[in-house]
């Protein structure tokens, strides 16, 4: 059986909607849950999905800020003005605070669109803290 600290999306499959997120709430709360989130696995693809529309050299987003989902190493380089993700600091972070709508509503994001949802803000949050990895 899975524990509530299995992030993994593979094992996240198997629970319902109303499960899965009390699951990914337990798990957020729960002290020592040191599951590690996967960029490859849960991260890029939420990137790729909500952001690379923009993104992505040719797209306005990338046009005007420089900065790129295309790859990992693309993402950790941040904008043209430097890194928007700061390893295991998610507060510090630009692109977290973008996502959770802190900051100026001109950059919100994604620009113009529905944000992320509740468990994919917990899950980048969680990616960042333990060191935004290439994992
Ligand atoms: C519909 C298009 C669109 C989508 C989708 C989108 N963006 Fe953007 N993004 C933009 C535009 C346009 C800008 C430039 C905003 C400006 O400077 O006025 C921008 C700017 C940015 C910046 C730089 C902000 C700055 O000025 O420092 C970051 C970081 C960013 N986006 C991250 C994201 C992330 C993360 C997502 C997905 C969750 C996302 N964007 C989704 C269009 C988009």
């Amino acid at each position: 059986m899975h524990s509530v600290c299995d992030c993994s999306p593979s094992s996240r499959k198997s629970y319902t909607a109303g499960a899965l997120s009390i699951a990914l709430l337990t798990a957020v709360f729960a002290s020592g849950c040191t599951k590690p989130v996967s960029f490859s696995e849960s991260v890029f693809p939420v990137l790729q999905e909500r952001c690379g529309e923009c993104h992505e050299p040719g797209g306005k987003g990338y046009e005007k800020s420089g900065f790129s989902v295309a790859d990992y190493d693309a993402i950790m380089k941040g904008t043209k003005f430097g890194p928007v993700i700061v390893p295991e600091s998610s507060v510090s972070s630009t692109l977290m605070r973008m996502v959770e709508h802190k900051t100026d509503p001109e950059i919100h994001m994604p620009h113009h669109k529905s944000g992320l949802t509740r468990d994919q803000l917990d899950m980048l949050r969680a990616w960042i803290d333990q060191g935004a990895k290439n994992n």
